[in-house]
């Protein structure tokens, strides 16, 4: 993911995985942030700390094995804490599913007890204008599009252009990112996007919040809901 420092974004990761408590079940997010905090993670495991984690992606699976963290799902725990990153924020409210993994971020994020978003000042926004990435059951692409034109945003597919073809979820399914310029009422568009057919999921993620740090160069921002 580009913006950002990576000093920033370290911070932020490193300061989430400081919280949390020995004997913790920690869902571990997707990104370059999240990876900060799993690796951070992965040195106190190495240190003694006793944890499991709940990965939202294969690349956050991938990431805490290397780092030596111990691997369990949502049918073994629920998490007592998830750390995971952002696309874009405003207040608590986020868009997410830059890294296609959004609907299983958004379940293990709305599991744990606590969620704590990590990211560097590049996130945050005054209110959402970015994409909403929707992941949609590859046949449903087209009846999506046009519903997501009827709400008056503009999806497009993610990766349509890509020699080898367009980006697949973990899932098996598509992303359509979805332009809907400035979001006005995040919780209504939210209501809107789950009501249409063929959507598995979208990157809305309004009330979930309870924790933001964001990282700068000099040391982290906390903000609790
Ligand atoms: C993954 O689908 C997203 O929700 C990520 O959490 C988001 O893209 C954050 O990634 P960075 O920390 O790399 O910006």
């Amino acid at each position: 993911t580009t913006g950002g420092s990576e000093a920033a974004k370290r911070a932020a990761g490193e300061r989430a995985a400081e919280l949390v408590e020995d004997g913790a079940v920690v869902g571990l997010g997707t990104g370059s942030t999240a990876a900060h905090a799993i690796r951070a993670l992965g040195e106190r495991v190495g240190q003694g700390l006793d944890l499991r984690g709940i990965p939202t992606s294969y690349g956050s699976a991938d990431l805490a094995r290397e780092a030596g963290i111990e691997l369990v799902t949502l049918d073994d725990a629920l998490p007592d804490v998830t750390i995971d990153g952002a696309d874009q924020i405003a207040g608590f409210d986020l868009i997410k599913g830059g890294g296609a993994a959004h609907t299983r971020e958004k379940l293990v994020d709305s599991a744990a007890k606590r969620f704590v978003v990590v990211a560097d000042p590049s996130k945050e926004v005054e209110s959402l204008d970015h994409p909403v990435p929707l992941e949609v059951l590859p046949s449903a692409r087209e009846p999506v599009s046009r519903a997501v034109a009827g709400l008056g945003g503009e999806a497009e597919l993610r990766g349509a252009e890509r020699k080898d073809g367009p980006v697949v979820t973990d899932n098996g399914n598509l992303v359509l990112d979805c332009d809907f310029g400035r979001i006005e009422s995040p919780a209504e568009l939210g209501d809107e996007l789950s009501a249409i057919p063929g959507v598995l999921e979208h990157g809305l993620f309004v009330g979930l919040a309870d924790d933001v740090l964001v990282g700068t160069d000099g040391g982290v921002e906390e903000r609790r809901r």
